[in-house]
Protein backbone atom coordinates (compact mmCIF):
# COMPACT_ATOMS: atom_id res chain seq x y z
CA UNK A 1 0.00 0.00 0.00
CA UNK A 2 2.82 2.44 0.62
CA UNK A 3 4.21 1.97 -2.45
CA UNK A 4 1.06 2.51 -4.09
CA UNK A 5 1.08 5.65 -2.38
CA UNK A 6 4.80 6.43 -2.95
CA UNK A 7 3.94 5.76 -6.85
CA UNK A 8 0.74 7.98 -6.52
CA UNK A 9 3.06 11.15 -4.87
CA UNK A 10 5.12 10.66 -7.90
CA UNK A 11 2.64 10.47 -10.76
CA UNK A 12 1.37 13.31 -9.31
CA UNK A 13 4.77 15.29 -8.43
CA UNK A 14 5.61 14.70 -12.32
CA UNK A 15 2.18 16.23 -13.31
CA UNK A 16 2.48 19.75 -10.67
CA UNK A 17 0.66 19.71 -7.32
CA UNK A 18 3.81 17.87 -5.85
CA UNK A 19 3.07 20.31 -2.77
CA UNK A 20 -0.83 19.74 -2.13
CA UNK A 21 -0.20 16.07 -2.60
CA UNK A 22 3.10 15.36 -0.27
CA UNK A 23 1.25 17.21 2.36
CA UNK A 24 -1.54 14.98 1.89
CA UNK A 25 -0.13 11.44 1.13
CA UNK A 26 3.55 11.54 2.90
CA UNK A 27 3.30 13.25 6.43
CA UNK A 28 2.71 9.48 7.74
CA UNK A 29 3.36 10.35 11.51
CA UNK A 30 2.22 7.54 13.70
CA UNK A 31 0.58 8.59 16.48
CA UNK A 32 0.34 5.51 19.12
CA UNK A 33 -1.60 5.64 22.04
CA UNK A 34 -1.81 3.42 25.34
CA UNK A 35 -5.18 2.52 26.71
CA UNK A 36 -5.23 1.24 30.27
CA UNK A 37 -8.06 -0.92 31.23
CA UNK A 38 -7.62 -0.14 35.37
CA UNK A 39 -8.85 3.46 34.09
CA UNK A 40 -12.45 2.45 33.97
CA UNK A 41 -11.98 2.12 37.84
CA UNK A 42 -11.02 5.47 38.59
CA UNK A 43 -13.94 7.65 40.11
CA UNK A 44 -16.28 10.02 38.65
CA UNK A 45 -14.95 12.32 35.57
CA UNK A 46 -11.84 10.12 35.69
CA UNK A 47 -13.26 6.73 34.63
CA UNK A 48 -12.33 6.02 31.37
CA UNK A 49 -14.07 3.19 29.11
CA UNK A 50 -12.86 2.66 25.59
CA UNK A 51 -15.83 4.55 23.77
CA UNK A 52 -14.32 7.89 25.48
CA UNK A 53 -11.70 7.47 22.52
CA UNK A 54 -11.40 9.94 19.81
CA UNK A 55 -11.54 7.33 16.72
CA UNK A 56 -9.55 10.06 14.50
CA UNK A 57 -7.08 11.13 17.26
CA UNK A 58 -4.03 8.48 17.29
CA UNK A 59 -3.36 6.20 14.23
CA UNK A 60 -2.86 3.38 16.55
CA UNK A 61 -4.91 2.84 20.13
CA UNK A 62 -3.02 -0.27 22.43
CA UNK A 63 -5.07 -1.82 24.82
CA UNK A 64 -2.99 -2.70 28.07
CA UNK A 65 -2.67 -5.12 29.59
CA UNK A 66 -3.10 -8.59 28.72
CA UNK A 67 -1.85 -11.86 30.64
CA UNK A 68 -0.51 -14.78 29.71
CA UNK A 69 -2.04 -17.97 31.55
CA UNK A 70 -0.78 -21.75 30.91
CA UNK A 71 1.58 -19.99 28.46
CA UNK A 72 -1.80 -18.45 26.40
CA UNK A 73 -2.55 -14.58 25.82
CA UNK A 74 -5.94 -14.33 28.10
CA UNK A 75 -7.12 -11.75 29.54
CA UNK A 76 -7.13 -9.62 32.29
CA UNK A 77 -10.33 -7.72 33.47
CA UNK A 78 -13.52 -9.63 34.29
CA UNK A 79 -15.08 -7.57 31.21
CA UNK A 80 -12.12 -7.40 28.52
CA UNK A 81 -13.97 -9.00 26.09
CA UNK A 82 -17.06 -6.33 26.17
CA UNK A 83 -14.00 -3.26 26.60
CA UNK A 84 -12.07 -5.03 23.48
CA UNK A 85 -14.86 -4.97 21.67
CA UNK A 86 -16.07 -0.94 22.35
CA UNK A 87 -12.50 -0.16 21.60
CA UNK A 88 -12.23 -1.95 17.95
CA UNK A 89 -16.10 -1.01 17.20
CA UNK A 90 -14.01 2.67 17.17
CA UNK A 91 -13.05 1.39 13.48
CA UNK A 92 -15.96 1.47 12.49
CA UNK A 93 -15.77 5.39 12.64
CA UNK A 94 -12.51 5.23 11.56
CA UNK A 95 -11.53 2.15 9.50
CA UNK A 96 -7.65 3.49 8.80
CA UNK A 97 -7.34 2.87 12.94
CA UNK A 98 -5.24 0.25 14.22
CA UNK A 99 -5.22 -1.66 17.38
CA UNK A 100 -2.92 -3.89 19.36
CA UNK A 101 -3.55 -5.37 22.52
CA UNK A 102 -0.14 -4.96 24.53
CA UNK A 103 0.70 -8.63 26.99
CA UNK A 104 3.03 -7.79 29.82
CA UNK A 105 3.38 -4.78 32.16
CA UNK A 106 4.76 -3.96 35.48
CA UNK A 107 2.49 -6.34 37.69
CA UNK A 108 2.76 -8.88 35.19
CA UNK A 109 6.58 -8.74 35.85
CA UNK A 110 9.26 -9.72 33.71
CA UNK A 111 10.23 -13.45 35.34
CA UNK A 112 7.17 -14.94 34.87
CA UNK A 113 7.60 -13.42 30.65
CA UNK A 114 11.38 -15.04 31.14
CA UNK A 115 10.14 -18.38 32.23
CA UNK A 116 8.04 -18.36 29.30
CA UNK A 117 9.97 -16.73 26.51
CA UNK A 118 13.36 -19.19 27.37
CA UNK A 119 11.97 -22.65 26.68
CA UNK A 120 11.12 -23.32 23.41
CA UNK A 121 7.99 -25.07 24.33
CA UNK A 122 6.25 -22.33 25.97
CA UNK A 123 7.29 -20.16 24.21
CA UNK A 124 5.76 -21.72 20.98
CA UNK A 125 2.42 -22.24 23.00
CA UNK A 126 1.82 -18.59 23.99
CA UNK A 127 2.95 -18.00 20.08
CA UNK A 128 0.52 -20.00 19.03
CA UNK A 129 -2.38 -18.64 20.81
CA UNK A 130 -1.71 -14.94 19.83
CA UNK A 131 -3.02 -14.71 16.31
CA UNK A 132 -6.39 -16.36 16.82
CA UNK A 133 -6.84 -14.66 20.53
CA UNK A 134 -6.13 -10.91 18.63
CA UNK A 135 -8.52 -12.19 15.11
CA UNK A 136 -11.06 -13.47 17.68
CA UNK A 137 -11.41 -9.76 19.83
CA UNK A 138 -10.84 -7.94 16.40
CA UNK A 139 -7.18 -6.52 17.07
CA UNK A 140 -4.90 -5.82 14.52
CA UNK A 141 -1.51 -6.45 16.61
CA UNK A 142 0.27 -7.36 19.19
CA UNK A 143 2.67 -5.21 21.88
CA UNK A 144 5.43 -6.49 24.26
CA UNK A 145 5.41 -5.22 27.12
CA UNK A 146 8.26 -7.25 29.04
CA UNK A 147 9.29 -4.57 31.73
CA UNK A 148 12.07 -5.32 31.85
CA UNK A 149 13.79 -8.44 30.01
CA UNK A 150 17.37 -8.59 32.17
CA UNK A 151 20.21 -9.52 30.82
CA UNK A 152 20.13 -13.37 30.48
CA UNK A 153 16.56 -12.41 28.81
CA UNK A 154 18.18 -10.41 26.04
CA UNK A 155 18.61 -13.52 24.18
CA UNK A 156 15.23 -15.11 24.42
CA UNK A 157 13.66 -11.75 23.80
CA UNK A 158 15.27 -11.55 20.32
CA UNK A 159 13.88 -14.90 19.77
CA UNK A 160 10.09 -14.20 21.14
CA UNK A 161 9.86 -11.07 18.72
CA UNK A 162 11.32 -13.08 15.81
CA UNK A 163 9.41 -16.16 16.38
CA UNK A 164 6.23 -13.99 16.84
CA UNK A 165 7.10 -12.10 13.68
CA UNK A 166 7.54 -15.39 11.62
CA UNK A 167 4.22 -16.80 13.06
CA UNK A 168 2.23 -13.68 12.23
CA UNK A 169 3.96 -13.78 8.53
CA UNK A 170 2.50 -17.68 8.25
CA UNK A 171 -0.75 -16.53 9.88
CA UNK A 172 -1.16 -13.84 7.04
CA UNK A 173 -0.59 -16.65 4.12
CA UNK A 174 -4.44 -16.98 4.22
CA UNK A 175 -4.91 -13.67 2.79
CA UNK A 176 -5.48 -11.83 5.72
CA UNK A 177 -3.13 -8.15 6.32
CA UNK A 178 -0.71 -9.08 8.49
CA UNK A 179 -0.29 -8.81 12.27
CA UNK A 180 1.39 -6.15 13.68
CA UNK A 181 3.81 -6.29 16.03
CA UNK A 182 5.41 -3.84 18.55
CA UNK A 183 7.51 -3.75 21.57
CA UNK A 184 7.60 -0.85 24.46
CA UNK A 185 11.23 0.03 25.15
CA UNK A 186 12.64 1.06 28.34
CA UNK A 187 14.38 4.46 27.55
CA UNK A 188 16.83 4.02 30.24
CA UNK A 189 20.60 3.23 29.50
CA UNK A 190 21.45 0.86 31.80
CA UNK A 191 18.44 -1.23 31.25
CA UNK A 192 18.60 -0.72 27.36
CA UNK A 193 22.52 -1.93 27.18
CA UNK A 194 21.27 -5.57 29.26
CA UNK A 195 18.31 -6.73 28.23
CA UNK A 196 17.88 -5.71 24.02
CA UNK A 197 19.75 -6.26 21.35
CA UNK A 198 18.13 -3.54 19.33
CA UNK A 199 19.67 -4.35 15.77
CA UNK A 200 17.83 -7.94 15.87
CA UNK A 201 14.57 -6.46 17.58
CA UNK A 202 14.68 -4.18 15.05
CA UNK A 203 14.66 -6.23 11.97
CA UNK A 204 11.41 -7.62 13.06
CA UNK A 205 9.34 -5.16 14.69
CA UNK A 206 6.71 -3.01 12.92
CA UNK A 207 7.57 -0.19 15.62
CA UNK A 208 9.26 0.40 18.77
CA UNK A 209 7.80 2.78 21.61
CA UNK A 210 10.65 4.17 23.68
CA UNK A 211 9.46 4.78 26.97
CA UNK A 212 11.12 7.91 27.35
CA UNK A 213 9.61 9.63 30.74
CA UNK A 214 10.31 7.91 34.25
CA UNK A 215 13.94 9.24 34.18
CA UNK A 216 13.34 10.83 38.07
CA UNK A 217 11.41 9.39 41.19
CA UNK A 218 11.05 9.74 44.46
CA UNK A 219 13.82 7.34 44.90
CA UNK A 220 16.21 10.25 43.74
CA UNK A 221 15.69 12.17 47.19
CA UNK A 222 15.75 15.33 45.18
CA UNK A 223 13.30 16.67 42.93
CA UNK A 224 13.71 16.30 39.28
CA UNK A 225 11.61 16.27 36.12
CA UNK A 226 10.56 12.93 34.85
CA UNK A 227 10.61 13.38 31.04
CA UNK A 228 13.18 16.62 30.20
CA UNK A 229 13.97 16.79 27.07
CA UNK A 230 17.55 17.93 26.91
CA UNK A 231 19.79 17.30 30.05
CA UNK A 232 19.55 20.10 33.05
CA UNK A 233 22.83 22.45 32.98
CA UNK A 234 23.77 20.75 35.65
CA UNK A 235 23.60 17.48 35.36
CA UNK A 236 26.62 15.15 36.13
CA UNK A 237 26.81 11.28 35.08
CA UNK A 238 24.83 9.38 34.92
CA UNK A 239 22.35 11.70 35.29
CA UNK A 240 23.21 13.03 31.83
CA UNK A 241 21.89 9.56 30.21
CA UNK A 242 18.33 10.34 31.78
CA UNK A 243 16.28 12.33 29.46
CA UNK A 244 14.77 12.22 25.87
CA UNK A 245 17.60 12.86 23.82
CA UNK A 246 20.18 10.99 25.23
CA UNK A 247 17.78 8.22 25.10
CA UNK A 248 16.41 8.65 21.56
CA UNK A 249 19.88 9.19 20.21
CA UNK A 250 21.01 6.19 22.22
CA UNK A 251 18.72 3.95 20.39
CA UNK A 252 19.88 5.79 16.79
CA UNK A 253 23.70 5.05 17.66
CA UNK A 254 22.45 1.06 18.45
CA UNK A 255 21.09 1.12 14.76
CA UNK A 256 17.64 1.51 15.48
CA UNK A 257 15.87 2.17 12.64
CA UNK A 258 14.28 6.08 12.79
CA UNK A 259 11.62 5.48 10.93
CA UNK A 260 10.04 2.62 12.99
CA UNK A 261 11.08 4.34 16.16
CA UNK A 262 8.04 6.15 18.51
CA UNK A 263 9.18 8.48 21.34
CA UNK A 264 7.34 8.61 24.18
CA UNK A 265 5.48 11.50 25.52
CA UNK A 266 3.64 11.15 29.02
CA UNK A 267 0.48 12.61 29.76
CA UNK A 268 1.28 12.33 33.62
CA UNK A 269 3.17 14.21 35.80
CA UNK A 270 5.65 12.57 38.83
CA UNK A 271 5.64 14.72 42.15
CA UNK A 272 7.92 14.69 45.00
CA UNK A 273 7.09 15.73 48.69
CA UNK A 274 9.83 18.88 49.45
CA UNK A 275 12.01 18.14 52.73
CA UNK A 276 12.75 21.59 52.88
CA UNK A 277 12.55 25.34 52.09
CA UNK A 278 14.01 24.40 48.88
CA UNK A 279 11.67 24.09 45.48
CA UNK A 280 14.30 24.58 42.57
CA UNK A 281 15.20 21.12 40.86
CA UNK A 282 17.61 19.21 42.96
CA UNK A 283 15.82 20.49 46.16
CA UNK A 284 15.76 17.70 48.68
CA UNK A 285 12.62 15.23 49.12
CA UNK A 286 11.58 13.44 51.98
CA UNK A 287 9.44 10.96 49.47
CA UNK A 288 7.14 10.91 46.62
CA UNK A 289 4.25 13.56 46.33
CA UNK A 290 0.63 13.25 47.64
CA UNK A 291 -1.06 10.91 45.77
CA UNK A 292 -3.81 12.59 43.20
CA UNK A 293 -7.72 12.64 43.77
CA UNK A 294 -8.52 10.12 41.04
CA UNK A 295 -5.50 8.24 40.58
CA UNK A 296 -4.71 7.60 43.82
CA UNK A 297 -1.25 6.46 43.73
CA UNK A 298 2.09 8.44 45.36
CA UNK A 299 4.48 10.39 42.97
CA UNK A 300 1.86 10.43 39.97
CA UNK A 301 -0.34 13.01 38.66
CA UNK A 302 -2.67 12.51 36.01
CA UNK A 303 -2.35 15.66 33.30
CA UNK A 304 -5.97 16.53 34.64
CA UNK A 305 -4.65 16.26 38.22
CA UNK A 306 -1.80 18.33 37.86
CA UNK A 307 -4.74 21.07 36.09
CA UNK A 308 -6.45 20.54 39.04
CA UNK A 309 -3.34 21.21 40.99
CA UNK A 310 -2.13 24.78 39.18
CA UNK A 311 -4.30 27.24 40.67
CA UNK A 312 -2.30 28.82 43.30
CA UNK A 313 0.54 27.03 42.24
CA UNK A 314 4.07 28.30 40.89
CA UNK A 315 4.88 27.72 37.41
CA UNK A 316 8.64 27.26 36.62
CA UNK A 317 9.73 26.32 32.70
CA UNK A 318 13.24 24.57 32.93
CA UNK A 319 14.60 26.51 29.33
CA UNK A 320 17.59 23.93 29.20
CA UNK A 321 15.19 20.86 29.69
CA UNK A 322 12.06 22.48 27.87
CA UNK A 323 9.54 21.12 30.79
CA UNK A 324 7.41 22.81 33.44
CA UNK A 325 7.34 22.15 36.90
CA UNK A 326 5.20 23.61 39.36
CA UNK A 327 5.19 24.14 43.02
CA UNK A 328 3.00 24.43 46.07
CA UNK A 329 3.32 24.17 49.58
CA UNK A 330 5.18 21.05 49.53
CA UNK A 331 4.31 19.61 46.66
CA UNK A 332 6.39 19.97 43.40
CA UNK A 333 5.62 17.97 40.44
CA UNK A 334 7.28 17.67 37.23
CA UNK A 335 4.75 17.43 33.67
CA UNK A 336 4.29 18.12 30.44
CA UNK A 337 2.26 20.67 28.92
CA UNK A 338 1.06 21.48 25.43
CA UNK A 339 4.50 24.06 25.01
CA UNK A 340 6.51 21.22 26.02
CA UNK A 341 5.27 18.71 23.64
CA UNK A 342 5.13 21.35 21.00
CA UNK A 343 9.03 20.86 21.48
CA UNK A 344 8.79 17.23 21.93
CA UNK A 345 7.65 16.78 18.77
CA UNK A 346 9.79 19.38 16.59
CA UNK A 347 12.52 17.05 18.00
CA UNK A 348 11.18 13.99 16.93
CA UNK A 349 10.40 15.72 13.42
CA UNK A 350 13.54 17.12 13.26
CA UNK A 351 15.37 13.48 14.19
CA UNK A 352 12.71 11.76 11.20
CA UNK A 353 11.15 9.56 13.95
CA UNK A 354 8.36 6.86 12.79
CA UNK A 355 6.25 9.15 15.39
CA UNK A 356 4.97 9.86 18.94
CA UNK A 357 3.88 7.18 21.73
CA UNK A 358 1.54 8.75 24.58
CA UNK A 359 1.19 6.90 27.71
CA UNK A 360 -1.80 7.33 28.48
CA UNK A 361 -5.21 8.40 26.63
CA UNK A 362 -6.87 8.18 30.15
CA UNK A 363 -4.41 10.18 31.84
CA UNK A 364 -5.17 13.07 29.37
CA UNK A 365 -8.01 15.26 29.99
CA UNK A 366 -9.93 13.07 28.13
CA UNK A 367 -13.18 14.82 28.58
CA UNK A 368 -12.13 18.01 28.43
CA UNK A 369 -13.87 18.94 32.33
CA UNK A 370 -10.42 19.97 34.43
CA UNK A 371 -8.46 21.54 32.14
CA UNK A 372 -10.59 24.67 30.87
CA UNK A 373 -11.08 25.35 26.93
CA UNK A 374 -14.11 22.52 26.94
CA UNK A 375 -10.84 20.45 24.95
CA UNK A 376 -10.99 17.15 24.85
CA UNK A 377 -7.55 15.12 24.88
CA UNK A 378 -5.71 18.49 25.58
CA UNK A 379 -1.75 16.99 24.89
CA UNK A 380 -2.55 14.14 22.67
CA UNK A 381 -4.87 16.64 20.41
CA UNK A 382 -1.46 18.86 20.45
CA UNK A 383 0.58 16.23 19.95
CA UNK A 384 -1.56 15.27 16.57
CA UNK A 385 -1.55 18.48 15.11
CA UNK A 386 1.87 19.00 15.76
CA UNK A 387 2.80 15.82 13.73
CA UNK A 388 0.69 17.33 10.63
C1 LIG B 1 -2.82 -14.06 35.06
O1 LIG B 1 -2.45 -15.39 34.84
C2 LIG B 1 -1.87 -16.03 35.97
C3 LIG B 1 -1.41 -17.41 35.54
O2 LIG B 1 -2.49 -18.17 35.07
C4 LIG B 1 -2.87 -16.08 37.11
O3 LIG B 1 -2.30 -16.66 38.24
C5 LIG B 1 -3.31 -14.65 37.42
O4 LIG B 1 -4.33 -14.67 38.39
C6 LIG B 1 -3.83 -13.96 36.18
N1 LIG B 1 -4.07 -12.56 36.47
C7 LIG B 1 -5.27 -12.00 36.30
C8 LIG B 1 -5.39 -10.58 36.70
O5 LIG B 1 -6.20 -12.60 35.82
Amino acid sequence: RSSAVAGMCLRVAQTGFAVLVLLQCCSAYKLVCYYTSWSQYRQGDASCFPDAIDPFLCTHVIYSFANISNNEIDTWEWNDVTLYDTLNSLKNRNPKLKTLLSVGGWTFGSQRFSRIASKTQSRRTFIKSVPPFLRTHGFDGLDLAWLYPGRRDKRHFTTLVKEMKAEFAKEAQSGTQQLLLSAAVSGGKVTLDSGYDIPQISQHLDFISLMTYDFHGAWRQTTGHHSPLFKGQEDASPDRFSNVDYAVGYMLRLRAPANKLVMGIPTFGKSFTLASSETGVGAPTSGPGIAGRFTKEEGILAYYEVCDFLPGATVHRLLGQQVPYATKGNQWVGYDDQESIKSKVQYLRNRQLAGAMVWALDLDDFRGSFCGQNQRFPLTGTIKNALL
